[in-house]
């Protein structure tokens, strides 16, 4: 497949999407898989990249996974591999959410650290340190994560420092056949660990407090196989949703909650657009140049950091000036730098980002750095003039799938080449 997206600009989206599974929920639910032999079925699972390393990952631990159509199952052996390799790990972050169940399972488990990372660093400590609070002696030896506990876990209370989405998950995961119960204090409430813990629940699981910022989990002896559904994406659904205002367009979001979306709608509404809810999604409308809007990123049910290259854009070619700032991602700025490629007039400061909105963008190559800030520029080059050539398409088709396609359909002009 080919690398680059090329955008002719100026075209106002118009039409209907849907909504696919969240790739933030299944690829948590694929890892979670594990905590029980036999065969778990996961539906509505979204066509895409990151899926399909997951899908390999729990292949080389030792399971058989299969896809048909949208619907997958993991049919996990007695018997697992305890070590999950770097050049998967390295691939996607989300792989470190094999590290709870593979810990609880086998008493044992070697995981590669994802780049940059560095034990007791930023970006695994608060795992680190509630699986030790657990009971899991833990080393870093040859790039790898390696925690075991012989006897078992133990129950225990965590409090973690900040509401990280994937270190909540991955206590969650240890501690369900911990013996005992755990506490996890200031936890993530982002849907998706809510949706995990629905689905160990599912599984025999007794979690309570999901989705506030208390999480009790009591222990039990073992899991049995469940099959689940995917919550659908609502950071999809807000790329829409910002889509839909910035081109000044009109997107019926199918499939897509607007619960999952309360602040980022609020914002878009702010900005001029018209936000209702059908029978099943919401659409956006927006007939004019959208005000500039300021907006502060922070965990749920704060505004999204997925989300926030679109309001980057949206502010950039708005009536006004804005502020965005950053507080979950120090690096999530990068964007920024291909956006002004395109003609925006932003000044990053630490972690704000001021911007003067002006008319058009003005169309050039750019670089996709992730997945959504591919996206982002996507949705910039519909509002710069002639073509943008958006280079590093594999990062958007980690999160989309059938982006383009999508576009296309709501009326965008742009191809692969
Ligand atoms: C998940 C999402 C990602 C989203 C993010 C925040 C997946 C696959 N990814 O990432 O799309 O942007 O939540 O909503 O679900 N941190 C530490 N130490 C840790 C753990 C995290 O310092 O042990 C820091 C991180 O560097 C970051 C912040 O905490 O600055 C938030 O990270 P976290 O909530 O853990 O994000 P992820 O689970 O990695």
């Amino acid at each position: 497949m080919s690398e680059r997206f090329r955008i002719v600009g100026g075209t106002r989206l118009q039409g209907e999407v849907i909504v696919p599974g969240a790739k933030n929920s299944v690829l948590k639910l694929m890892a979670a898989s594990l905590l029980a032999e036999g065969k778990t079925t996961i539906t509505s699972v979204p066509d895409i990249l990151d899926v399909e390393i997951m899908s390999e990952l729990l292949t080389r631990l030792g399971c058989k996974v299969e896809r048909i159509s949208d619907l997958v199952t993991i049919d996990v052996p007695e018997k697992l591999n305890v070590r999950a390799e770097y050049d998967l790990v390295r691939k996607m972050r989300a792989s470190i959410n094999v590290l709870g169940p593979l810990l609880a399972r086998l008493k044992i488990v070697e995981v590669a650290l994802p780049g940059g990372d560095a034990i007791g660093s930023r970006g695994l400590d608060y795992h680190i340190k509630g699986l030790e609070l657990l009971g899991a002696k833990i080393h870093l030896e040859h790039g790898y994560i390696i925690a075991e506990a012989p006897n078992g876990l133990v129950g225990a209370n965590v409090t973690l420092d900040f509401p990280s989405v994937g270190a909540t998950e991955n206590l969650m995961t240890a501690a369900v056949l911990a013996e005992g119960v755990t506490t996890i204090d200031n936890a993530a409430r982002e849907p998706d660990v809510v949706d995990l813990g629905e689905f160990l629940n599912a599984m025999g699981g007794k979690i309570e407090g999901l989705g506030s910022p208390t999480i009790k989990i009591t222990g039990v002896k073992e899991l049995k196989p469940a099959t689940h559904s995917t919550l659908p994406d609502r950071i999809v659904a807000g790329t829409w949703a910002f889509a839909a205002a910035i081109t000044q367009g009109d997107i019926t979001i199918k499939g897509g909650n607007p619960e999952h979306l309360e602040l980022p709608l609020e914002k878009i509404v702010e900005a001029g657009a018209v936000v209702t809810t059908t029978a099943d999604g919401f659409r956006v409308k927006m007939d004019r140049r959208p005000n500039a809007v300021d907006v502060a990123t922070l965990p749920y049910p704060g505004f999204a950091t997925d989300l926030q290259p679109f309001v980057i854009t949206m502010n950039a070619i708005a009536q006004g000036n804005s502020i965005v700032t950053e507080n979950v991602f120090e690096g999530r700025f990068m964007f920024v730098n291909e956006l002004l490629r395109l003609g925006a007039e932003i000044h990053v400061d630490g972690h704000h980002a001021s911007i003067h909105g002006i008319e058009k963008l003005s169309g050039a190559p750019v670089q996709a750095t992730d997945i959504r800030a591919g996206a982002g520029l996507v949705l910039a080059g519909l509002v710069s003039d002639g073509v943008t050539i958006v280079e590093d398409a594999f990062h958007i088709d980690r999160g989309y799938p059938g982006f383009a396609e999508d576009l296309i359909a709501l009326g965008a002009k742009i191809t692969r080449d």
